[in-house]
């Protein structure tokens, strides 16, 4: 059975306090934070939604993905606010390796996070260590993308990994109530959605439907 993740950066920053009350009252496990510094990504997020009181207002576990350059630098604001998960990229960062082992010495489950055009041979060094994979289904940066379908075949070799590893499979961008049933098939442990959700008129409605309800 999967779990939920609503990617809220596409929600109302001016009312969270409206948006939490209905992310608050659905079947998401948690809530994904989607960090950008608009050097790794070319948006800036960093200081669009305020975080601590993110964490005062959600009843769901964070989730917080890291599209930020030289991660190691900024880990510990993040470590802080002790979510359930920390994920960081694994392109353009020589010190991925210092990342997981800081998030994991903190008690934080660690992540890593794959582009669409990285090939899942490099995650080899790390599949051991890491809690979770995070499989881009887009190209970081935005949401409202359309989910690329070359995922699913991600997804299944990652599976391969699976059987001898004990990390969580979770799919990111663009996923919806067209793809999930798929993306259920293939053992994908976290579905994380934004748009979908947040921009839907009933979202306690479009979580179930995520999860089949
Ligand atoms: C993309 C982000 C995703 C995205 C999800 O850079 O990492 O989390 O916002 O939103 P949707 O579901 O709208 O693609
Ligand atoms: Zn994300």
């Amino acid at each position: 059975m999967s779990e939920i993740s609503i990617s809220i950066l596409d929600c109302n920053f001016n009312d969270l306090e409206t948006e939490f009350e209905k992310i608050n009252s659905t079947d998401a496990s948690f809530v994904h934070l989607d960090i950008m510094d608009g050097i790794f990504v070319s948006r800036d997020t960093r200081n669009t939604f305020d975080l601590e009181k993110i964490k005062t207002l959600s009843n769901k576990k964070l989730d917080i993905h890291l599209m930020i350059d030289k991660p190691i630098k900024y880990l510990q604001r993040y470590i802080d606010l002790k979510p359930e998960y920390i994920s960081v990229h694994l392109e353009k960062n020589s010190k991925l390796n210092e990342c997981i082992n800081k998030i994991q010495s903190n008690k934080i489950k660690a992540g890593v996070a794959i582009n669409p055009d990285t090939d899942i041979k490099f995650l080899e060094p790390y599949i051991k260590q890491v809690d979770m994979i995070l499989i881009m289904s887009v190209f970081p940066g935005e949401g409202g993308q359309k989910f690329l379908s070359s995922t699913f075949e991600k997804i299944k070799l990652l599976n391969q990994y699976k059987m001898k590893n004990n990390f969580k499979i979770s799919v990111d961008g663009g996923v919806n109530n067209l793809n999930s049933e798929k993306l259920h098939s293939l053992y994908s442990d976290i579905l994380v959605s934004g748009s979908f959700l947040v921009k839907n008129e009933d979202i306690k409605i479009a979580v179930k439907s995520l999860l089949n309800k």
